[in-house]
């Protein structure tokens, strides 16, 4: 009877071995990626490489140094040269027009990676982290920080979004902003500057230069008298990175809240040092694994995952999409979610 079970579970193991090779054997998938600038998309890039390539599919990976058209071509090229899958991680959400007319043309699912991919009816489903919810952990964290149900204030803050042609921007700003706003709208909580819209605080290509820049010409207008600021509310790390080096040139004061996300080293750093109050850890581990998991369902013919059908409008269609959790991260925490998990080694946080 052991005799039976055994050979049947060892039957069972290949059977489930052939499943995996059998869906990514001789598939080539394309994933595209914006730039190796930003540290985050060389860490999606090579997860997505690596988990891909343990299942046994090959791998087409493009980085496009935050040139639009340079993405567009690699695009087209992994269409072109027979990828059966693409995941895109896009610059400029909706530019890549005529490579997804393409690729839909030619039946080749394309998933949309952390960023949706905008005004098309081509993006069979979309990977991401719940943007929304990022924003609302910073505004929330400015909330209770300052007080702000409490306390007399006024307090004084500025903010700093990322890049308009980027549609997670919108969403963490408006996440921030939904906590904040009713203080501004009261004025418990002044912005300085005036510049709250989100055109008027936008980083194009989330740039740390653009974001140091701004910061320092708001400091120079209207922080140089000696005032004080509580807060930068920062969508980023990137863009707190520019804020923290502008507060470094050009401000006395005490030093203010700075929000962040994604848990970059730099800014990991900067929490420990206690320039940078908080940021959110994205962890792209989880994202590719998922990512991963929606190509193989795609690929043998399954109903793929999904946790969202209602969000993700593109304004063509609402893309089907699995939401990751975002997770707060600051100096207390941040030893437990990137050193014991393996994300980064003490060294490079030293
Ligand atoms: C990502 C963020 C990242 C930003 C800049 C956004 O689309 O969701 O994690 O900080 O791009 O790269």
């Amino acid at each position: 009877m052991k005799k039976v079970l055994a050979l049947a579970l060892a039957l069972c193991m290949v059977f489930a071995l052939c499943a995996v090779s059998a869906s990514a054997e001789g598939k080539l998938v394309g994933v595209a990626m914006p730039t190796k600038d930003l540290q985050r998309w060389n860490q999606d890039g090579e997860n997505m490489k690596n988990m891909l390539e343990a299942e046994g599919y090959a791998v087409d990976l493009q980085y496009a140094s935050n040139d639009v058209q340079q993405q567009l071509n690699q695009v087209t090229n992994m269409i072109n040269s027979g990828c059966d899958v693409v995941v895109i991680a896009a610059i400029e959400g909706s530019s890549l027009g005529s490579a997804l007319d393409l690729a839909k043309e030619k039946g080749i699912p394309v998933i949309a990676y952390d960023r949706l991919l905008m005004e098309s009816d081509a993006v069979s489903y979309y990977a991401t982290f719940d943007n929304y919810k990022v924003g609302t952990v910073q505004g929330n964290y400015v909330k209770e920080a300052l007080d702000l149900d409490n306390a007399e204030g006024p307090f004084y803050i500025e903010i700093t979004a990322g890049d308009p042609g980027d549609n997670n921007a919108n969403f963490f700003y408006s996440g921030a902003m939904d906590v904040i706003k009713p203080y501004i709208d009261a004025g418990k909580v002044i912005v300085k500057s005036g510049q709250v819209e989100f055109s008027d605080v936008a980083t194009p290509t989330w740039k740390t230069e653009v974001a140091q820049t701004r910061a320092s010409s708001i400091l120079a207008s209207f922080y140089a008298d000696g005032s004080s600021i509580d807060a930068w509310l920062c969508s980023n790390d990137s863009t707190a990175l520019g804020v923290t080096n502008a507060l470094e040139d050009n401000y006395d004061g005490e030093w203010p809240i700075i929000t962040g996300q994604d848990c970059d080293i730099s800014n990991v750093k900067n929490m420990i040092a206690g320039k940078q109050s908080m940021s959110v850890f994205k962890d792209t581990r989880t994202l590719a694994a998922q990512v991963v998991k929606m190509v193989g369902q795609i690929l043998a013919g399954e109903e793929v995952d999904v946790n969202d059908t209602e969000t993700y409008d593109n304004n063509v269609i609402v893309v089907p999409s699995f939401l990751c959790e975002p997770v707060f991260a600051d100096v207390n925490n941040y030893a437990e979610l990137l050193l014991d998990s393996g994300y980064y080694t003490a060294d490079q946080l030293a």
